[in-house]
């Protein structure tokens, strides 16, 4: 949902630029630009494309120098992807550019007013018709950029991340949010604006995250002002000290970052449980759990909101929940929920699961429920994110950046977290046996190491995907727990393959999908060794007998399914309920090869962004 980037202080702004939109691409990488004002001109470069196309262009078109500048890398909302929508957009009289992240709803009654006061348009985008409501603004009432920039988004409905900047003022660039991010760096006389603080992370560790509705006027020399947009009170900055490091947003020898990020899960996984699982003194200990222990105890039921990925995490967290803590669980893909108006009681929890935290469907979502009284709590992995902000508590999932667009770490330190809760609400309600509890206490201890046992079947995975990597379609099966393993195996295919994929409740296949079962059709069975294997045997000698491709992810040791399948990948035993902490693995390793061998781009697959801050 686009990145972007500023830059203000005493180094050129360009490379500072680039490199922070390289980082931001994963929000989108349709099309991007840089505007630089070497204290003369403003010197402007777009084009449809990667930031590596814009690289190439701005180097031909434009000298690369000055110290100030803003840079975008787009998804593209409003207008197709190409040279003119790209941003930035300039004002009409050439003098105020503007990078945007979001969507203005309601640009078309101000387009119209506009153009019938004389503004003219080049592009498609909603964001011309926001700097030319600037200029208008500002032009009215002669006032400075900071003011006009107030007025102008109170008379705008939608969502945005901004910076403007003003060649008459051009010590100054003007940033503000509604409900897209935006960090602001502050080094040694110098500033950055990211929509994320990954540009600036080797330059400053100290930033603001600027609130919803609130803007912010950063000077040179000068203390910044952040204001109320609404009622134009001043805002004290809170400066964070930012955790992140370089190493961790860089690929460290990998070929692409979807695969560091899946060799990663066992020590995130860790990441994720340490300081919280006690497994040896039987105990689990959640801040955010025990300061509202009795909202989760009282619970008539379980809301889980999510989208994509996240709500196949959310899936298995409704398996589990319900198992170990006999609470009732219900998933709603978070777009559905905020518009169907649901029955939300007082005494629900919602619990909202996000890896960025800036899903604008979730973060909707959650308002709903919130206005209904529910207590929501909330699952994220980006911290400061705006879900982590707009819950009542939640619990960190601790991954690190996951920066290919497909997600991986996100989902298993999801579970992770998910299982965790739901052990601790089990041994408060006394729903689980003892000797069951502490058996997941331990396995979940172990887990990373079974994580990286299973990460030794590439070799593996590899050589089939060389098998099937041409197929045009796929079948993903899974029963019980693993279930939702097989809608996110087929998630992950169609993603970044673009293979045309299914998941299924293995037992559903006879209700439709075995229709498409031939010769040519791979279908991925999860049949690991646990209370349904039987069934899921009967399903393989189904596709068997239809002479389906088998490809079968099974506990180490069965012999039975390799009797059947066509492929067996191995991957050690564990308890039942932890198992998609080990069954996703092949699968993300199958879509990852069967990606690279087609030529995808893996961690920019077409059309897809990682943060969707539009609904
Ligand atoms: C996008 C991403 C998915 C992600 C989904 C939900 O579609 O491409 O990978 O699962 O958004 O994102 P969230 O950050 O809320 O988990």
């Amino acid at each position: 949902m686009c990145g972007i980037v500023g830059y203000i202080g005493h180094r050129e702004a360009y490379p500072v630029i680039i490199k922070g939109l390289k980082r931001l691409e994963y929000r989108g990488y349709d099309s991007a630009g840089v505007v630089l004002y070497d204290g003369n001109d403003l010197k402007l470069s777009k084009t449809k494309g990667k930031v590596s196309d814009l690289e190439a262009r701005a180097q031909e078109e434009i000298s690369l120098t000055g110290t100030i500048g803003i840079g975008h890398t787009r998804w593209a909302t409003h207008g197709v992807p190409n040279d003119v929508n790209s941003h930035p957009h300039f004002s009409n009289s050439g003098n105020l550019v503007i990078v945007h992240n979001g969507i203005i709803e309601n640009y078309e009654p101000l387009k119209k007013e506009l153009i019938s006061r004389g503004y003219t348009f080049k592009s498609d985008t909603d964001t011309e018709v926001l700097v030319n409501l600037i200029e208008d603004v500002k032009k009215k009432d002669n006032l400075k950029l900071g003011k006009a920039v107030q007025i102008a988004l109170n008379q705008v409905v939608g969502a945005y991340a901004i910076a403007v900047f003003d060649r008459e003022r051009p010590n100054e660039i003007v940033a503000a949010r509604l409900g897209s991010p935006l960090a602001i760096g502050i080094g040694k006389d110098e500033f950055f604006v990211a929509s994320d603080a990954s540009p600036f992370i080797e330059y400053t560790s100290n930033a603001i995250y600027l609130e919803d509705e609130e803007m912010a006027v950063i000077r040179l020399h000068k203390p910044m002002k952040i204001r109320k947009i609404k009622d134009d009170s001043l805002v004290d900055p809170y400066v964070q000290e930012l955790q992140m490091n370089l190493e961790q947003i860089e690929k460290n020898g990998y070929d692409h970052f979807m695969l560091k990020e899946i060799y990663e899960q066992p020590a995130v996984i860790k990441d994720t449980y340490r300081g919280r699982l006690h497994a040896n003194e039987g105990l689990i200990k959640m801040a955010g759990i025990e300061d509202n222990l009795q909202k989760f105890l009282n619970a008539d039921r379980i809301l889980i909101v999510a989208c994509g990925t996240s709500w196949h995490a959310g899936l298995v967290a409704e398996y589990i929940f319900e198992e170990f803590t006999r609470i009732p669980v219900e998933v709603e893909y978070a777009s559905e929920f905020r518009y169907r108006n649901p029955i939300i009681n007082a005494n629900d929890v919602v619990i909202a699961i996000s890896q960025s935290g800036e899903t604008a469907d979730t973060l909707a979502a959650i308002k709903l429920a919130k206005e209904h009284g529910a207590f929501v709590f909330g699952v994220c992995n980006v911290v400061g994110s705006s879900i982590s902000r707009e819950t009542h508590a939640g619990a960190y999932t601790h991954a690190g950046p996951e920066i290919g667009v497909a997600s991986t770490k996100a989902f298993t330190t999801q579970i992770t977290v998910l299982t965790l809760i739901a052990l601790r609400l089990a041994s408060a309600k006394g729903t689980l046996s003892n000797s069951a509890y502490h058996r997941y206490l331990q396995e979940l201890e172990i887990m990373p190491e079974k994580v990286a046992e299973a990460l030794e079947v590439n070799d593996k995975v590899q050589a089939i995907a060389e098998i099937y990597k041409d197929a045009p379609n796929c079948l993903y099966l899974g029963r019980g727990y693993n279930f939702p393993v097989a809608l996110e195996g087929a998630l992950k295919l169609k993603e970044i393959s673009y293979i045309h994929a299914e998941g299924y409740p293995a037992a559903e296949m006879k209700h439709g999908p075995i229709a498409l079962i031939d010769e040519q059709m791979p279908v991925v069975v999860i049949a690991q060794k646990q209370e349904h294997y039987d069934k899921i045997v009967s399903n393989i000698q189904e596709i068997k007998s239809r002479s389906g491709k088998i490809i079968a992810v099974v506990t180490s040791g069965d012999t039975q399914v390799r009797e059947l399948a066509d492929h067996v990948i191995e991957i050690p035993s564990t308890v039942d309920a932890l198992s998609p902490l080990l069954t996703t693995i092949p699968l993300q390793l199958l879509s990852y090869h069967i990606a690279v061998m087609r030529g995808c781009n893996v961690d920019q697959p077409r059309n897809l962004a990682k943060s969707v801050t539009v609904e």
